[in-house]
């Protein structure tokens, strides 16, 4: 497997996060799909988000959505993160503005043991609908993403979304062994999940390591970093940029990229200059405006932005984004401004 083919291998967004030169700093936003777009909520009407994920006509329409509406530097697939399980055969559903919850949380070293693996041949849908994505975007990356295994063990081991993760924490403490062995099944399911979007064209890949903020630094590395690193190691020398992520990761940042990450995505605590000095050289960096900041108004909208952009500079390379998911309430006209203005920003 080589370089990714095609226009979109030498895209702003593939450029940026490999520390290259860019023409404008790209821009995308996390969960630019969903239910900020209209024509996203009509289109989903009737058929439950997890159907929606495995219908490639789907797939395929709803990723393009933001693209045209916003004119973003990237498309991200849609799909979940919790996909790979439900196609081996977990039992889990998304509750709207809930997230996934699941039937029989995994509770003991037993639970752990029968859980399904992921059968590669069970993803044709998805590869089917990457070529079509990839064939109708052109110059414009798509985005290949996968759960990192720890965020996807906390739905599993909490049976849905969680603040403290208390559950998930007592297992990784109690039950060392098993934990170990949870995660080395999420990371190859996880990796193959990103190879077989990969495979079929996607540019880039981002491993959302959501809660992984919520442990502390030794912990992380001990417990979690490597079964992380795994899942990239699983793409072999694909010759695509991979983004890591997580919320609240201050403490986590000089650590996360050792993942084997070319780019690290920030979320809003952490100005990006000071993110750059606390990664370190080697990583581009991706964020960090707030979402909520989306639901103020221009004058503030503008101003974080431009501040954005400037601490961007102190990064190797940077791709503009949220500093986490965009919310549901939001105008997409505030959207595609923060587009237009990053791009009017950030040409030479
Ligand atoms: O546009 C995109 O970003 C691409 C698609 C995408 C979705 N989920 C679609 C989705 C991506 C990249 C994800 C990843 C995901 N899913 C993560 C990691 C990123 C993050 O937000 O931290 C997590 C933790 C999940 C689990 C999950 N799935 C949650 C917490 C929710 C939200 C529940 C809610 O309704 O508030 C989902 C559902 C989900 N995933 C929706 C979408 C568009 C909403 C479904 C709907 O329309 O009802």
């Amino acid at each position: 497997m080589g370089t990714a083919a095609g226009p979109a291998a030498d895209s702003d967004l593939v450029r940026a996060a490999r520390g290259l030169p860019v023409t404008r700093t790209p821009v995308w936003f996390m969960r630019q799909a969903g239910r900020s777009l209209p024509e996203y909520r009509a289109l989903r009407q009737g058929t439950a988000m997890l159907q929606a994920c495995q219908d490639p006509d789907l797939v395929t329409e709803i990723t393009m959505q933001p693209v045209r509406r916003h004119g973003v530097d990237a498309a991200i697939l849609f799909s979940d993160i919790v996909l790979p399980l439900v196609v081996a055969g977990v039992d889990i559903e998304i509750k709207a503005g809930v997230g996934p919850v699941i039937a029989s949380p995994i509770r003991s070293v037993a639970d752990v043991d029968a859980l399904p693996p992921l059968e590669p041949d069970r993803l044709d849908f998805l590869g089917t609908a990457v070529q079509r994505l990839v064939a109708e975007l052109g110059a414009t990356p798509l985005i290949g993403f996968a759960g990192a295994p720890f965020t996807l063990a906390t739905y599993l081991i909490e049976g849905g979304p969680s603040k403290e993760h208390a559950r998930t924490k007592a297992f990784m403490y109690a039950e060392p062994e098993a934990w170990h062995r949870l995660l080395d099944h999420l990371a190859i399911s996880a990796a193959t999940f990103l190879r077989t979007q990969v495979d079929a064209g996607a540019s880039a890949v981002q491993l959302f390591d959501s809660w992984a903020g919520v442990l502390s630094a030794a912990d992380y590395a001990q417990r979690v970093l490597p079964h992380s690193r795994a899942v990239f190691d699983g793409l072999g020398d694909r010759d695509v940029p991979r983004t890591h992520f997580g919320v609240g990761t201050g403490e986590l940042l000089p650590l996360i990229g050792d993942a084997g990450a070319d780019m690290v995505g920030v979320d809003w605590r952490v100005p990006l200059d000071e993110a750059a000095r606390r990664v370190g050289p080697g990583y581009s960096l991706q964020g960090n405006l707030d979402p909520a900041v989306l639901l103020s108004d221009r004058e503030t909208i503008d101003r974080e932005v431009r501040r954005i952009v400037e601490q961007g500079r102190a990064a190797r390379g940077h791709v503009f984004n949220l500093g986490h998911g965009v919310l549901p309430e939001t105008d997409p006209g505030a959207l595609t401004h923060v587009v237009e203005l990053v791009h009017e920003l950030t040409t030479a």
